[in-house]
């Protein structure tokens, strides 16, 4: 993208980050520092071996490196580091508020406590404020597991319940449909816990049916395969059912051939709320806006598309109004500068008070 101006926009234009799994946050230099911190034995030898592994086929060869890699976590400082580490970058990417993913099944099964993992995020994301963004933490279910595996899980971190936002769905999609979940995530529903899943990244449009109709969910992580099917792209704007879409993960795990090819613009024209979130931007190249550039750039957005989807990631966030209301002056005033016509109240000085933005729960 050679447009500074637009580049610029898309650094400080407020946004939220709604699909981010915290383990996919590892980069390279964390994982070798970690690992031999840990005395634990990587395959590769050295940092440029580890890169050269990411170049995946799909997402089962993602996950496998993935899975591998997050092994190093150990510790509830390793759980705080990483977190703190994400929180900043999005900051400077202007993200103003981020819901965070995280599997707890991936450390419970090699040994490592909830509470280590919980307390570890949690004292990052309890420090969000000093960087000016808010936060919440959505526990995802690890799909090619058993459904009785995720409820023992939902029943583990139930005590904890105040430090969850909501509940999601991830890992290996195909051969694992939202079906297999029905229970869990009604037991999540009834606890007040908010829904929602990954469908339509490699499996097929009624995976997408499924986690609405019959998980409940509220946003669709992806959701890249509704475009093969008009009825549910129907159902997707009528709702405004949000789909938190990560561009440069489907470029990397060959969702999508070229990003020329991202049903993204598709999806906003036919008046779905698409956003755009990174997912795991240490192994797929990028952090939000990178994300934002590189699809704007292959899709020819513009400023008002870009401000669109921005725009469409406060309102797809999981906050109350009061919060939104404020997000979204922030983002009108900081939307309409350079345009030659910033509100008067931006003008004057006297914005609304944001004080410290809180964890949402
Ligand atoms: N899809 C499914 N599971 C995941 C992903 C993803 O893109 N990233 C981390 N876990
Ligand atoms: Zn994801």
């Amino acid at each position: 993208m050679h447009d500074l101006s637009l580049q610029d926009f898309i650094q400080r234009i407020p946004k939220a980050e709604l699909h981010l799994h915290v383990e996919g946050t590892l980069e390279p230099e964390r994982l070798f520092q970690l690992a031999s911190q840990h005395g634990v034995q990587l395959p590769f030898d050295d940092l440029s071996a580890l890169r050269a592994a990411y170049d995946f086929r799909d997402l089962q060869s993602f996950l496998d490196l993935y899975y591998a890699g997050a092994a190093v976590l150990q510790t509830e400082a390793d759980f705080h580091d990483l977190t703190w580490a994400y929180l900043k970058r999005a900051a400077d990417d202007g993200v103003r508020h981020t819901e965070i993913f995280f599997d707890p099944q991936t450390h419970t099964q090699r040994g490592i406590a909830l509470t280590c993992v919980l307390d570890g995020i949690g004292s990052a994301l309890n420090r969000a404020s000093e960087l000016g963004l808010s936060c919440g933490l959505i526990l995802c279910f690890l799909r090619h597991l058993s459904e009785r595996e995720a409820l023992a899980t939902l029943e583990a971190a139930l005590p904890y319940k105040s430090q969850l936002l909501g509940v999601g769905l991830d890992s290996s999609e195909q051969g694992h449909p939202p079906s297999k979940f029905e229970q869990v995530f009604s037991l999540a529903r009834r606890e007040g816990l908010r829904v929602v899943a990954h469908a339509g990244e490699e499996g097929p449009p009624e995976y997408i049916w499924q986690a609405l109709d019959l998980l409940g969910a509220e946003r669709i992580d992806h959701g890249v395969r509704a475009i093969e099917d008009d009825a549910l792209m129907r159902r997707l704007a009528n709702d405004q059912i949000p789909l938190t879409m990560c561009p440069l993960s489907n470029l990397r795990l060959r969702v999508v051939d070229r990003l020329s090819d991202h049903p993204l613009r598709r999806m906003l024209d036919a008046g779905i709320k698409v956003t755009i979130n990174s997912d795991d931007p240490a192994y797929f190249g990028g952090y939000i806006a990178e994300n934002y550039r590189a699809i704007s750039d292959a899709l020819g957005l513009d400023r008002d598309a870009i401000g669109r989807i921005a725009r469409n990631s406060l309102d797809a966030a999981f906050i109350d109004d009061t919060h939104k209301a404020e997000l979204l002056a922030e983002f009108d005033a900081s939307e309409s500068q350079g345009r030659g016509h910033a509100p008067e109240r931006a003008a004057n000085g006297c914005e609304a008070d944001r004080s410290a933005p809180q964890q949402e729960s």
